[in-house]
C-alpha cells in the first residue's frame, strides 16, 4: 500500500499549462481508488479461472489433490519421493491435535458397537468375524496408548496442488503425483468443485478451507516428516555418487573428516574397485598422491593413462624392496624409536617368513637384527639418509654366528640363497615419484603375497611418514592382509596412525567374515570415517548388518541392489549411494572383460589404422620423393643439355672470336705496318716542302722508322 502511494505520488512533470484544478467530487472518487489499490492488487494475475477440477493463473494450470487413504503401516520417509520430485508444486500438510478425551469417548462408543456387532453375530450361532475381532483389538490398543498419554491422535490433511502449461500437461503430473502416491499406498483424488479452496489451502497462508481430515496417531504422523535423507554436499572434494533419495551429489572432501579413510565391502563384481578407481581418477586431479597395492593388476590401464608408475612385484621382477630400509626421520621423529619400532615390525614380518616364532625365537630374532643393523654401523646416532641398509643376507650371517638358531638359520635359508632371495635379499630400487604409484601383486605366489603386501607397506608407510603429503592409499583385497595377525595389525597400526600424517586409507575386501573375524577388523572399520557398502551376498549379510547397525529395510536393500549402488556412510549420516562413471571414465576404470575385449579390439584396429595410415604417407612420401628426384634427374639432364649446348656454342664463338681477333690482329698489324710506311713516306716529303719555304734544306731519313707492334684495340 505505501509502495503503491509512494508511487502515486511522485512528483509529476511540471507541465507548461497548469492543469485544471480537480473538482471536490473528483478527488474524493480518486482518493477512494488509491485506498483501495494494494500491492496485493498489484502482484495478483488479472483474473483467476475457477472450474470444477482446475484452476487458470493466466497461462498456468493448477489442480489440487487430498490424501484420503492410508495404509495400515506407513514407511519411514514415504513422503520424501514426492517432495523431491521433479515438479513445480505445492504441498500442505495440516496436523490439527484431537481432542484426546473426546476421543476416548467416541472409541468407546466404537468399542461397544463392534462388541455388541460381535455377541450378536454369536448368538445367531454365526461364524467369528476376524475383521471384527481385528477392528476391536485395534480399537483397545489404541484406547489403551491414549488413555496412558503413550500417544496422541491427530487429524491430519494432505493437500497437494501442481501445475502444468496445459490441461494436458496438468493430468500427466497428476497422474504421476498419484502414482507415486500410490506406491506407498496412499491414495488421493481431486478437490472437486473446491478447486478455489483447496488452492487456497495451499498457499503458505495456514489457513486449512479443505478441513479433509484423517485422524493419525503419533508413529505413522511420524513418518510423514520428509527429510530423513542426509545431504552430503560439499563445496570442494570429489563426486563419490548419487544420493538416491534426493538425487543430489554426494561430493565432499574426505580429509575434511575426523580422518581420511575409507572401509568397502562387497561381494565379487559389486563394484568396490571401480568405485576406488573413480575416486583415484577424481582424486588425482585435486592434487592428491594416490598408492595402490594391486593383487590383481586391474590398475595397470589407469596407471597406464594417467602417466604413474607401474610397479610389478614378484620373486622374477626387477624391482625390489629391502624390508631393511630405514625411514628418514621427520622433524619431531627420535632416530632410537624409529629404529626401535622397525625392528619390532621385522620381527613381526620375520615371524610370517618363518611360520611363526617360539618365544625364545622371538628373543634371538630381536637381537640379532639389532646386530645386523649395528654391524653396517646402524645406531640411533646415525644419519639414516646416509647409510647403506642391511640385507637378509647379513641377517643370516647374524644368526649363523648365534647359539640355538640353528633353527631359524635353516628356514631363512630360502629367503637368503633359495628361490626366494630374487625379492626378498635385495637392495630396494624403486621410488615414488609420480602421482600415482601402483605395486601390482598378481604375479607373487599365493603363499608369498601377504608377506608382499607387508613388505610393499611398510615401505609405503615409511614414505609416508618422511615427507607429508595429501595422499590416499588404497589397499584392494585387503583380506590377503588379514590371514596373518601381524600384518592385520600393521594395517589396523596405519589405520589409527595416518590421519596425522595427511594419509588416507582405503580398505576393500570382499570377504566381510574373513575380515571381521581377525581382531583388527573391527577396529579398522571404526577408525574409518567413510564406510560403502554395496551388493552383499545372502551368506555374509548377518555380519556386516550387526557391524554397522543396520535396520531390515537397509539389509534387503544391500541384497537386492544393482552393481555401484549401496550404502554410504560418511561420519552419522548415510545414504543411499548410486556411482556413476562417465563415459571416459568407465572406459579407463572398467574391469568387465567383455567390455576390456572391446577397448583392447578397438584399440588394435586403431593401432593397425594408424599403421595403414603410416604406411599410406611413407608410400605418398617415397612415391614423391621418387618424383623429384626423376624431375630433378630430367631437370639436371635438361640443364646439362642446354648447358652441353650453351657449351659448344660458346666455345664455337669463343674459338671465332679468338679465330677472329687472330685475324683482326693480322689485319691491324698489317695496316698499321703499311700506314706507318706510308707516314714514313709523306713526312719527310712534307718536311721537306716546309723547310724550303722556311729556306732550310734537310736530307731525307734514309730508312723508315720502325715502329712497335701497335697495341692490341682491346
Ligand atoms: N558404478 C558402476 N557403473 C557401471 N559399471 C560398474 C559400476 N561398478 C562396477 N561396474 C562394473 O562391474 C564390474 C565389476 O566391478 P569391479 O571390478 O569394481 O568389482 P569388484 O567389486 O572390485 O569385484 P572383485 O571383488 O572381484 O574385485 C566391472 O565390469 C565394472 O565395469
Ligand atoms: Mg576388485
Amino acid at each position: 500500500m505505501k509502495l503503491f502511494q509512494k508511487f502515486q505520488k511522485s512528483p509529476k512533470k511540471p507541465s507548461k499549462k497548469p492543469s485544471k484544478k480537480p473538482s471536490k467530487k473528483e478527488e474524493k472518487v480518486s482518493e477512494e481508488i488509491n485506498q483501495e489499490i494494494t500491492l496485493l492488487d498489484l502482484i495478483s494475475p488479472a483474473g483467476l479461472k475457477i472450474d470444477s477440477n482446475y484452476i487458470q493463473v493466466g497461462q498456468k494450470y493448477g489442480r489440487t489433490i487430498f490424501a484420503f487413504t492410508y495404509p495400515a503401516t506407513l514407511t519411514t520417509g514415504w513422503l520424501s519421493p514426492i517432495i523431491t520430485h521433479d515438479e513445480e508444486m505445492n504441498l500442505a500438510l495440516f496436523i490439527h491435535p484431537a481432542d484426546t478425551n473426546a476421543v476416548l469417548k467416541n472409541l468407546r462408543k466404537k468399542t461397544a458397537q463392534i462388541q455388541s456387532q460381535i455377541s450378536l453375530q454369536a448368538e445367531k450361532g454365526k461364524v467369528r468375524d476376524p475383521i471384527l475381532e481385528a477392528a476391536l483389538q485395534n480399537v483397545e490398543a489404541l484406547r489403551d496408548q491414549l488413555q496412558q498419554g503413550a500417544e496422541r491422535l491427530f487429524r491430519v490433511g494432505l493437500y497437494i496442488t501442481f501445475f502444468g502449461d496445459s490441461i494436458k500437461q496438468l493430468d500427466d503430473v497428476g497422474n504421476e503425483v498419484r502414482a507415486l502416491l500410490e506406491n506407498r499406498m496412499v491414495y488421493a483424488k481431486p478437490t472437486v468443485f473446491q478447486q478455489e479452496q483447496a488452492f487456497i489451502s495451499t498457499l503458505p497462508l495456514e489457513i486449512d478451507k479443505l478441513s479433509i481430515h484423517t485422524p493419525l496417531n503419533t508413529p505413522p504422523l511420524s513418518s510423514t516428516f520428509p527429510f530423513v535423507s542426509a545431504d552430503l554436499t560439499d563445496n570442494k572434494g570429489v563426486l563419490f555418487g548419487i544420493n538416491q533419495h534426493n538425487n543430489s551429489l554426494i561430493l565432499f572432501d574426505r580429509f575434511s573428516l575426523e580422518n581420511g579413510n575409507m572401509v568397502i565391502f562387497a561381494k565379487s563384481g559389486a563394484g568396490k574397485s571401480y568405485t576406488v578407481k573413480l575416486e583415484v581418477l577424481r582424486s588425482l586431479m585435486q592434487d592428491t598422491e594416490v598408492i595402490i597395492i594391486d593383487p590383481e593388476k586391474e590398475y595397470k590401464y589407469l596407471t597406464e593413462t594417467v602417466g604413474g608408475t607401474f610397479i610389478d612385484i614378484s620373486l622374477t621382477s626387477p624391482h625390489h624392496l629391502n624390508p631393511f630400509d630405514l625411514p628418514i626421520p621427520g622433524p619431531d621423529d627420535k632416530p632410537a624409536d624409529l629404529l626401535r619400532s622397525n625392528v619390532i615390525n621385522l620381527v613381526g614380518l620375520l615371524k610370517i617368513m618363518l611360520g611363526g616364532l617360539a618365544p625364545e625365537e622371538d628373543a634371538l630374532i630381536d637381537k640379532a637384527l639389532s646386530q645386523t643393523y649395528a654391524a653396517r654401523d646402524i645406531t640411533p646416532e646415525s644419519d639414516f639418509s646416509k647409510i647403506t641398509p642391511p640385507l637378509m643376507q647379513d641377517l643370516h650371517t647374524v644368526l649363523k654366528g648365534m647359539t640355538g638358531a640353528e633353527g631359524l638359520v635353516a628356514r631363512l635359508e630360502k629367503y637368503v640363497s633359495g628361490s626366494y632371495a630374487g625379492f626378498f635379499n635385495q637392495p630396494t630400487n624403486v621410488e615414488l615419484r609420480k602421482k600415482l604409484v601402483v605395486f601390482s601383486i598378481r604375479d607373487m605366489e599365493d603363499e608369498l603375497r601377504p608377506l608382499a603386501m607387508y613388505i610393499i607397506l611398510r615401505y609405503i608407510w615409511n614414505i609416508v611418514r618422511s615427507q607429508t603429503k595429501r595422499r590416499m592409499m588404497v589397499v584392494d583385497e585387503a583380506w590377503w592382509m588379514m590371514q596373518h595377525e601381524d600384518a592385520a595389525s600393521f594395517l589396523f597400526g596405519i589405520a589409527k596412525r595416518c590421519r596425522k600424517y595427511y594419509l588416507g586409507l582405503s580398505t576393500i575386501t570382499q570377504d566381510v567374515a574373513d575380515f571381521m573375524k581377525s581382531k583388527y577388523g573391527k577396529p579398522i572399520v571404526t577408525n574409518s570415517s567413510l564406510q560403502l557398502l554395496l551388493k552383499q551376498s545372502p551368506a555374509t549379510i548377518g555380519v556386516v548388518k550387526e557391524t554397522f547397525n543396520l535396520t531390515e529395510q537397509e539389509k534387503f536393500m544391500l541384497l537386492e541392489c544393482a552393481v555401484g549402488e549401496g550404502l554410504f556412510f560418511a561420519g552419522l549420516k548415510h545414504v543411499a549411494i548410486k556411482i556413476v562413471a562417465s563415459y571416459t571414465e568407465d572406459q579407463i576404470i572398467t574391469s568387465d572383460p567383455a567390455q576390456l575385449l572391446e577397448i583392447e579390439k578397438a584399440k588394435e584396429e586403431l593401432a593397425q589404422e594408424e599403421a595403414a595410415a603410416e604406411e599410406k604417407i611413407r608410400e605418398a612420401r617415397e612415391k614423391t620423393a621418387d618424383e623429384i628426384t626423376k624431375m630433378a634427374a630430367e631437370e639436371i639432364a635438361k640443364e646439362a643439355a642446354e648447358k652441353a649446348t650453351k657449351g659448344t656454342t660458346e666455345e664455337v664463338e669463343e674459338e671465332a672470336k679468338e679465330k677472329t681477333e687472330e685475324e683482326a690482329k693480322e689485319k691491324a698489324e698489317e695496316e698499321a705496318k703499311v700506314e706507318v710506311a706510308e707516314e714514313a713516306k709523306e713526312e719527310p716529303a712534307e718536311e721537306a716542302e716546309e723547310e724550303a719555304e722556311k729556306g732550310v734544306i734537310k736530307e731525307p731519313p734514309k730508312e723508315p722508322i720502325e715502329k712497335d707492334e701497335p697495341d692490341l684495340a682491346y
